[in-house]
């Protein structure tokens, strides 16, 4: 695997447009697409996409920042939206790209009117695509050489999450669609309403009911990397918690995009003076102060996401607009949701279930969350197991209510009805 920890963008061009991105050395797109290249930084390597000929041109690397206009004469005015690039080694085109590049990332159809072509989903991605693109390429030896190979930490993971592995909570979902991810979809009707792109989400609601499963949902439909910031992540990892912190902020800027998860938000942003703990005292201002400094910068869209089930310990003053503005309550699963989250934890089980049982099942666990529902089922297979002996191993409906029977809920009612009195106060829908 080659690893140059670069991200890298695309340009589009067809036959007509080709010879000129490639002999002034300069990629174009159109005005409105400078916001999306913005991340683009010098050094970034670059791919120019061939829709004509479904060719993949490289090696480039981009000599300076979007801009517009660096040459206004350039494909007579259309694409005013520029970067100078270079050609790294000699030009080499890779066939059948968008089948290739597919396996890499995710495309979106353009219409044109003589053919259809399906071009990246996005301009910029992060290092870890780019190593993968680089691979399709026959030689990248003087590309590697270019790049002497940094290795450094690496940050974030890729969740595998998606939407539809969150059970119910479909208004909810509905509402970050619209909010949150619509506008990553269709950049240009954003751009021309100047929709925001990225910023503060806060999900609050009782333990257990899928905050953390939603955070990496969002990542995984903006093909981001979802980076952990909670506290008991950065307080258990060796060394020193403040360098941590800034060193995971510093490999954002590797990031075209990026969801940024704060779970456990209570201790962050509480008051100061509520702070008891006096490693927070400690990490607080700067997890704080490189918090403000993404909500302040705009040209990337980075997501960061708060969660918490003690909402009513947030200083208000974080809620505020710029900060974290847009909240969601996350709530316990209706009787639907339960007969889902049952079948999510039993498809991959042995089990002689049916659709009219598990909803028999899914009645009699009102109150229960849906971590609570996923340990009933993992302890209904322990029962199941005892019979391997001499006997079907099968889960069966009497394996999982002997497990209701001894599992209690693990959020009361008092403390849904606190979370819930907390959004009733603020309008914010239960
Ligand atoms: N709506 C849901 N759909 C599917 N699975 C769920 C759902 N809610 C909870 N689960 C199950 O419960 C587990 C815990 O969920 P998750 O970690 O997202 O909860 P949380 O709201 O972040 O809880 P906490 O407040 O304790 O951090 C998940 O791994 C999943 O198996
Ligand atoms: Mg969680």
């Amino acid at each position: 695997m080659i690893r140059i920890n670069t991200p890298c963008f695309f340009a589009l061009c067809t036959d007509r447009t080709e010879k000129e991105c490639i002999e002034k050395g300069l990629f174009g797109d159109k005005e409105w697409r400078l916001l999306h290249l913005k991340s683009v930084k010098k050094g970034d390597v670059g791919f120019l996409l061939n829709i004509t000929q479904d060719q993949l041109l490289g090696i480039f690397v981009a000599e300076s920042e979007a801009q517009l206009d660096i040459d206004p004469k350039a494909w007579s005015g259309n694409f005013r939206a520029q970067i100078r690039v270079k050609l790294i080694d000699k030009l080499q085109r890779v066939e059948e790209a968008s089948k290739k590049l597919e396996k890499i990332i995710g495309l979106r159809p353009i219409k044109r009117a003589q053919f259809p072509y399906r071009v990246p989903e996005s301009n910029t991605y992060g290092p870890d695509i780019t190593d993968k693109i680089l691979l399709l390429f026959k030689t990248t030896d003087k590309v590697t050489a270019y790049f002497k190979i940094a290795q450094p930490e690496e940050i974030g993971s890729s969740p595998e999450y998606r939407f539809e592995d969150v059970a119910g909570l479909d208004k909810v979902k509905h509402f970050i669609y619209q909010r949150v991810l619509a506008p990553f979809e269709d950049e240009q009707k954003a751009y021309e309403l100047r929709l925001r792109i990225g910023g503060g989400i806060l999900l609050f609601g009782p333990p257990g009911t899928g905050k953390t499963l939603i955070a990496m949902a969002i990542a995984k439909h903006i093909q981001a990397k979802f980076i952990d910031i909670s506290p008991s992540v950065i307080i258990g990892y060796p060394g020193e918690a403040e360098r941590r912190i800034e060193n995971i902020f510093a490999s954002l800027d590797k990031e075209p995009r990026a969801v940024v998860f704060l779970d456990e938000a209570e201790w962050v942003l509480c008051k100061r003076e509520e702070q008891t703990s006096s490693v927070m005292q400690r990490i607080t201002p700067v997890l704080l102060a490189q918090l403000s400094r993404i909500f302040k910068r705009k040209e990337k869209p980075i997501i960061v996401i708060a969660a918490t089930n003690k909402p009513a310990m947030i200083d208000t003053a974080f809620l505020r607009p710029g900060r974290f503005d847009r909240i969601f309550y996350i709530g316990l699963p209706d009787r639907d949701a339960r007969s889902e989250i049952i079948k999510i934890h039993l498809k991959n089980r042995v089990n002689e279930l049916d659709d009219d049982q598990i909803s028999e099942i899914a009645e009699k666990l009102e109150g229960y969350s849906g971590a609570d529902i996923e340990n009933i089922i993992e302890d209904a297979a322990f029962n199941a197991f005892e019979r391997r002996k001499n006997g079907n191993i099968k889960i069966t409906k009497d394996d999982i209510i002997s497990s209701v029977e001894r599992m209690s809920k693990s959020v009361t009612s008092d403390e849904v009805k606190q979370i819930e009195r907390w959004a009733e106060e603020r309008g914010i829908e239960t």
